[in-house]
């Protein structure tokens, strides 16, 4: 559910030769072991990625570079994210909507996915998700 939804402060080894932030899974800094990673780059201004829900799957949101929205919505409540921290990571569980827009230009969006990618795990219609959601 969306009180599930949160920023998780990663580690970051500040270091005047430049910073350093790493994640690690088994439970330590996200509660899924890390599945898949891809990201998201070279997105056109006014681009909107995103527009679809997961059955399963739990992901890690975070913006390497630049900055972006995430707008979380579970059917019920929306809640906006603004992301441009490389040391947060925004978690995302099972049965969230997500739009992702605003993109900066040179932004890039890296996605820590719990599963291998899998098109049936989707919900790419919003009234689909939102009947799924509310037991209709
Ligand atoms: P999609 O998840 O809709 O992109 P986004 O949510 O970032 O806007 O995926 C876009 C296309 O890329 C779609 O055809 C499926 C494919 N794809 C993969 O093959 N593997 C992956 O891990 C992901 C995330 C997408």
């Amino acid at each position: 559910s969306l009180d599930q939804c949160r920023i998780v402060d990663l580690p970051k080894i500040s270091d005047p030769r430049g910073n350093l932030t790493f994640i690690e899974g088994g439970g330590r800094h996200i509660p899924f072991d890390i599945n898949r990673v891809y990201y998201l780059y070279d997105v056109p201004g006014g681009a909107e990625r995103g527009a679809h829900g997961h059955k399963e799957l739990q992901q890690l949101i975070v913006a390497l570079s630049g900055s972006f929205d995430v707008l979380l919505n579970d059917g019920r409540n929306k809640k906006k994210f603004h992301m441009n921290l490389p040391y947060l990571g925004l978690y995302v569980s099972p049965m969230m909507w997500r739009d992702i827009t605003n993109f900066s230009s040179g932004a890039v969006c890296m996605v820590l996915a719990s599963e291998l990618y899998d098109e049936n795990d989707y919900y790419r219609d919003y009234e689909k998700f939102v009947a799924q959601v509310r037991g209709k």
